[in-house]
């Protein structure tokens, strides 16, 4: 039998349900652009140095993929991965850890890696933990910054774009999972009644 074939509107967004819109907040274009000179930053704090570079799972993989690409130089990685969100928008305020490095980062020019600084407090507890294991750098570059949220007392070396306090998905970020490989940054708003609603 035939599928039947869904039509939906052009503006609708891979993965995005029906009673969901989004809005564009920052561009594919503009993110190449801003890191490419994010890299150049830290390429110039760094000469002729390794850099290892310690991803925060799931967010800051597009993030980490297309800066290694901007870097040049010599580059490894390595991933981390916590929880600090529960489903869902709400924080539950715990870090947990998930899944710890591979290898050590002991003497290394290491830079972590996040998607996005909320209340800081995942960053707060890497930077603790990640100190302990005595790097011979310890940086860090984020890609989003909701300065209004926080919390603990951190902040990032580099800082890709500073955002107003919406909650975003795309270009690695996630709402329940969904929305992960949109190109851009885009913020997601509740429609009536606890519906999702996102507006094109
Ligand atoms: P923090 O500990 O509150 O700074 O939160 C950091 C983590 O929360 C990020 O790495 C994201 O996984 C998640 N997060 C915070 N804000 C957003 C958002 O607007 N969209 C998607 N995930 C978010």
């Amino acid at each position: 039998m035939p599928t039947k074939a869904i039509k939906r509107s052009p503006r609708v967004k891979p993965g995005q349900r029906e009673e969901e819109t989004l809005r564009v907040l920052i561009s594919h274009q503009r993110i190449r652009e801003r890191v490419r000179h994010m890299a150049e930053e830290i390429r110039r704090d760094f000469p002729n140095e390794p850099i290892h570079l310690v991803g925060v799972l799931k967010g800051s993989v597009l993030f980490l993929a297309d800066l290694a690409r901007e870097l040049g130089g010599e580059v490894s990685f390595d991933f981390i991965s916590v929880s600090s969100y529960g489903k869902g928008m709400d924080s539950t305020g715990e870090v947990k850890m998930n899944k710890d490095l591979d290898v050590s980062i002991e003497g290394r020019s290491v830079l972590v890696v996040e998607d996005i600084l909320d209340t800081g407090l995942t960053l707060k507890y890497l930077l603790v933990l990640f100190e302990e294991r005595k790097p011979k750098h310890l940086r860090v570059a984020v890609l989003l910054d909701k300065v209004e949220r926080r919390i603990a007392d951190v902040k990032a070396d580099y800082t890709g774009f500073v955002i107003p306090n919406e909650f975003v998905v795309g270009y690695g970020l996630d709402y329940d999972e969904r929305y992960r490989n949109l190109p851009d940054v885009c913020v997601v708003r509740l429609g009536p009644r606890g519906k999702t609603k996102i507006e094109a």
